[in-house]
């Protein structure tokens, strides 16, 4: 198991533009089971790769339904609104309330440089937005409607 460190908010890293994957090599492979590892100790629902330091567009998601792991995403379409709370990794303990789409259709590459959509709606559709955000440097509290408050001890964070 490969645990990496998660980048905290201040941390510049988390507000560069990452770079697109050319292709999916063993250091890339290393770093997506990592990020994996990592997302689920900490009891996320979502990593992206500049969240532990590295400038790649490459982000992890599970929302309970099993890991997705997306290569180079970019969301093509969106409807509807939800309001809700969101929290994030790299703001640990804190929460705040960002109005995200209620639907998201996403194309990306799998591990296997294979292209894939995604829909989601609610959670997912929320996660894959999140997690876009972070690979153009933009993070929640960008968003947050109000204050980030504390929240110690609630599980879902992005
Ligand atoms: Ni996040």
């Amino acid at each position: 198991m490969g645990l990496r460190k998660i980048r905290i908010f201040g941390d510049e890293i988390l507000r560069k533009k990452c770079k697109e994957v050319k292709d999916v090599n063993l250091r890339t492979r290393i770093l997506i089971e990592d990020m994996l590892d990592t997302m689920y100790e900490a009891n996320g629902v979502g990593l992206a790769a500049p969240q532990v330091g590295v400038l790649k567009r490459i982000v992890v998601i599970d929302v309970g339904d099993g890991p997705v792991i997306m290569v180079n995403p970019q969301i093509i379409e969106t409807r509807e609104e939800q309001t809700g709370e969101e929290g994030c990794l790299s703001y640990p303990g804190k929460s705040g309330i960002v109005t995200r789409p209620n639907y998201v259709k996403a194309k990306f590459f799998n591990e296997k440089m294979e292209e894939c959509e995604l829909e989601g709606t609610e959670l997912l559709a929320r996660a894959i937005c999140h997690e876009c955000d972070h690979l153009d440097g933009v993070l929640y509290s960008d968003h947050v409607e109000g204050e980030i408050v504390d929240v110690s001890g609630q599980p879902d964070n992005a």
